[in-house]
């Protein structure tokens, strides 16, 4: 019997098999109409061939896909009603934007005089109507970006999806572009999913995100969920800006309690109870901990390393025993530092990890 799933964009057990590379391992996914869901991951992670096996552009080894209550797993990538957006834009280079935006129109037969209007009315929208007469190389690559998008939302398609298509512009276009992807997808409603390996662009921009390593979607959560709630090592070292400071050490069981050992420094945790020294991992943000500069205060002993003013905050680097640490504070309480400092984190801010890298104590 098919259980035909309630959410608009589901993906069962998905699976993809490059001969011994398993690209996509066992993907399951539900994912809400008008959603905004980022499928974030370091590279190699499976992320594009996900989205190629949701556009139909691969078949999945096992698995399946539904879109809106429908299996399409079978289906040609025509018949899913979906829309990709590639990295490198993909635009024809040889036709004007005109001609690019109004393309899908064109190949779904619809008459010319309907086409112009569209194209017209969408250019608008995103912008680049001034600028339609003109082939992709006359144009800039923000602009680029817009013609390809248009060209996605031409014909309102049920799903979008981007792959990283805002990777080749540079800083301020792509905080401008990020602004207006979100804005637009939040206009049209369309359920999108969003592939990057940028965890500050899937935190920007998702209502959900999905991180993904080696072909496995290990967390999904709202961006707030991960940042403060990463169920593993994993997530938590890959989440934040910069990620979360890990250092390893041994966890005992002590009365009341356990004990966490790391180089030169004990911590208690009342909470957490163990049954034998065992290896573990202390976790912290760099945004929530302190430097003391009296070496007479607890906490955890470091060598400064590097000092990055990043305007209103600066960025410190240190080293405890051979691991860096990064601590940000903000430029206006910054003290003249010494080479020795102690690194400060309000307990009720610290994570621990076990040996298998799974988190066994979340911030209150
Ligand atoms: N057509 C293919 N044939 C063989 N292996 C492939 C093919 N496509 C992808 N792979 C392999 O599958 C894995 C996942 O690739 P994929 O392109 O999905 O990763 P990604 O997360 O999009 O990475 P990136 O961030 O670098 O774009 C990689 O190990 C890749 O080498
Ligand atoms: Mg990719």
């Amino acid at each position: 019997m098919t259980i035909v799933p309630q959410s608009f964009l589901s993906l069962q057990d998905l699976t993809k098999a490059f001969g011994k590379v398993i690209a996509v391992d066992k993907v399951s996914l539900h994912i809400e109409k008008g959603k905004f869901f980022a499928l974030l991951g370091p590279s190699g992670c499976g992320k594009t061939t996900t989205l190629r096996l949701v556009a139909g552009l691969e078949k999945p080894s096992s698995g399946r896909i539904f879109i809106d209550g429908r299996d399409v797993t079978a289906l040609p990538p025509q018949k899913r009603d979906v829309a990709m957006v590639f990295q490198d834009y993909a635009l024809y280079p040889h036709m004007t934007l005109r001609q690019n935006i109004g393309y899908p129109l064109k190949v779904r037969g619809f008459p010319k005089k309907s086409i112009a209007t569209r194209v017209e009315e969408v250019a608008e929208h995103l912008m680049i109507a001034d600028i339609l007469d003109r082939l992709p190389s006359q144009v800039s690559g923000g602009q680029q970006q817009r013609a390809a998008v248009a060209r996605a939302i031409v014909h309102a398609p049920k799903i979008f999806l981007f792959d990283e298509p805002l990777s080749n512009l540079d800083a301020k276009l792509r905080l401008e572009a990020r602004a207006f992807l979100k804005h637009l997808q939040k206009e049209l409603g369309i359920t999108t999913v969003y592939v990057t390996h940028d965890q500050a662009e899937a935190m920007a921009m998702a209502d959900e995100i999905g991180v993904m390593f080696a072909g496995r979607v290990v967390q999904v959560g709202s961006p707030l969920e991960l940042y403060r709630y990463p169920k593993n090592r994993d997530v938590a070292a890959f989440i934040g800006n910069p990620p979360m400071n890990i250092l390893p050490g041994r966890l005992e069981p002590k009365a009341g309690g356990s004990q966490f050992s790391g180089e030169g420094y004990t911590l208690f945790f009342e909470s957490i109870h163990v049954l034998e020294d065992t290896r573990a991992y202390l976790g912290f943000r760099p945004e929530q901990a302190q430097l003391m500069c009296d070496l007479k205060d607890s906490g955890i002993p470091a060598q400064l390393y590097a000092v990055q003013p990043l305007g209103s905050e600066v960025l410190i680097t240190l080293l405890v025993g051979t691991e860096t640490v990064y601590v940000k504070l903000y430029s206006e309480s910054l003290p003249a530092l010494p080479d020795l400092v102690r690194v400060k984190v309000d307990p009720s801010r610290l994570y621990l990890f076990d040996s298998t890298g799974a988190c066994i104590k979340v911030p209150k």
